[in-house]
């Protein structure tokens, strides 16, 4: 359902080298323009082809409740055509990073509606990322139960729990009905989105979390229909998207993958072909996009052909500035570009695109931290 489709782009694209070629060229043209485009994903008009990408800041403190300082971050930001939120837990088993939000509780929906308030005042949208960290929770986040996850297969490092750095634990692999229970919470956690004033919801399949975990072989062993093929390790990706579009609609649904990510152990035996087995699955749903995040400069990139598989919106993440996204969506890569580091230290990331001006650069020393240094303090253009 795009309403400017990649052969749209690709002949705009055309028309403009033509034009340049006879002489009638825009001279002004600036390097992001085929970013400032407007887009449909699924239901939601979104304003241009700037996407914030998903980015836990960990300021929502103990409580796990989204607050006005957070409202105020995203408020902030809402010049992006579409703000994907930070990973945000869909139960309290799926917990697992301090200071990161929830959408299970009721004060959790509560909290939300001053950051979805925020954006939209400012004529944003906002999806909520859902987010089941699996294996790299700790169980100092869980009331000392042990994490859980396809296998029984530990992270080899160390992460910070409210108690201090720790080595993470073995998790225990979910049974059957354990796996039903879980696909019932995102569909919950998603109706609890839509309650709080979302626009739609990301299904973080991404980058080594629960779902992560079922669809690369290096941490999914299961011997029932969950492990094994490809389809057995796709099989949770598509109980828990079939839940979550039933609870609201395809329309309001994306999907975030990483083939690559080997972040927290990840590793897969063959990442092109099951990612794009994931990417042809998720046709079945008429999904309003598929967002996959991939560094744009490695060797070997999966996301060209995900992008071949996969029918509908296609977002891309991973290394961008503005001319190299322009020259992604102008090719035809992706529909949409999203920007994550750069998101953090520009709050007006897209007027600043727009004019071409110089970019504030990123402190990764306050990415975590609790206070608004760092958070809602980099300055917009003047004017
Ligand atoms: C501070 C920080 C927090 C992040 N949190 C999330 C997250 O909650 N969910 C997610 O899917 N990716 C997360 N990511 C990955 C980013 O969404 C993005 O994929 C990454 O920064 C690469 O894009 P970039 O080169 O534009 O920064 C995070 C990255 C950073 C730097």
């Amino acid at each position: 359902m795009r309403s400017i489709s990649r052969r749209d782009v690709t002949k705009g694209a055309a028309a403009t080298m033509l034009a340049l070629a006879i002489g009638r060229g825009n001279a002004t043209e600036q390097p992001a323009d085929a970013l400032l485009a407007p887009i449909k994903i699924g239901d939601v008009e979104l304003r241009n082809r700037i996407a914030m990408a998903p980015l836990t800041r960990g300021r929502a403190g103990a409580s796990r409740t989204a607050n006005a300082l957070m409202a105020q971050y995203y408020g902030q930001r809402a010049g992006a055509g579409l703000i994907v939120s930070e990973g945000v837990a869909i139960s309290a088993t799926g917990y697992g990073w301090n200071g990161s939000p929830g959408i299970y509780l009721p004060e959790h929906i509560e909290g939300w509606k001053a950051t979805t308030n925020a954006v939209h005042q400012r004529g944003g949208k906002i999806f909520l990322q859902l987010w089941h960290m699996g294996r790299v929770s700790h169980p100092d986040f869980l009331d000392g139960a042990t994490p859980v996850a396809p296998s029984a297969i530990a992270v080899n490092d160390t992460t910070y729990t409210p108690q201090g750095k720790k080595p993470y634990v073995t998790p225990r692999a979910l049974t059957e009905a354990e796996i039903a229970t879980t696909v019932r919470d995102y569909a919950q956690a998603t109706l609890n989105a839509r309650e709080a004033g979302f626009d739609g919801v990301e299904i973080h399949a991404a980058n080594s979390y629960l779902i992560d975990e079922f669809i690369r072989d290096g941490s999914n062993k299961r011997t029932d229909r969950y492990g094994g093929s490809i389809e057995n390790r796709l099989r949770f990706l598509r109980e828990v998207t079939e839940a979550v579009v039933k609870a609201w609609s395809p329309s309001r649904t994306g999907v975030r993958l990483s083939p690559w990510n080997p972040y927290n152990d990840m590793t897969d035996s063959d990442p092109a072909k099951t990612f794009t087995a994931a990417a042809r699955a998720l046709n079945e749903f008429d999904l309003a996009y598929l967002h996959v995040h991939e560094t744009r400069t490695i060797a070997n990139r999966v996301a060209p052909a995900m992008r071949e598989a996969y029918r509908n919106t296609f977002i891309l993440n991973g290394g961008f500035d503005a001319a190299t996204g322009a020259a992604a969506v102008k090719a035809g890569e992706a529909d949409a570009i999203a920007y994550g580091r750069l998101f953090i230290a520009n709050p007006d990331l897209v007027a600043r695109f727009r004019v071409g001006a110089t970019l504030n650069v990123p402190d990764s020393k306050t990415f975590y931290t609790s206070e608004a240094k760092g958070y809602t303090d980099y300055p917009a253009l003047a004017g």
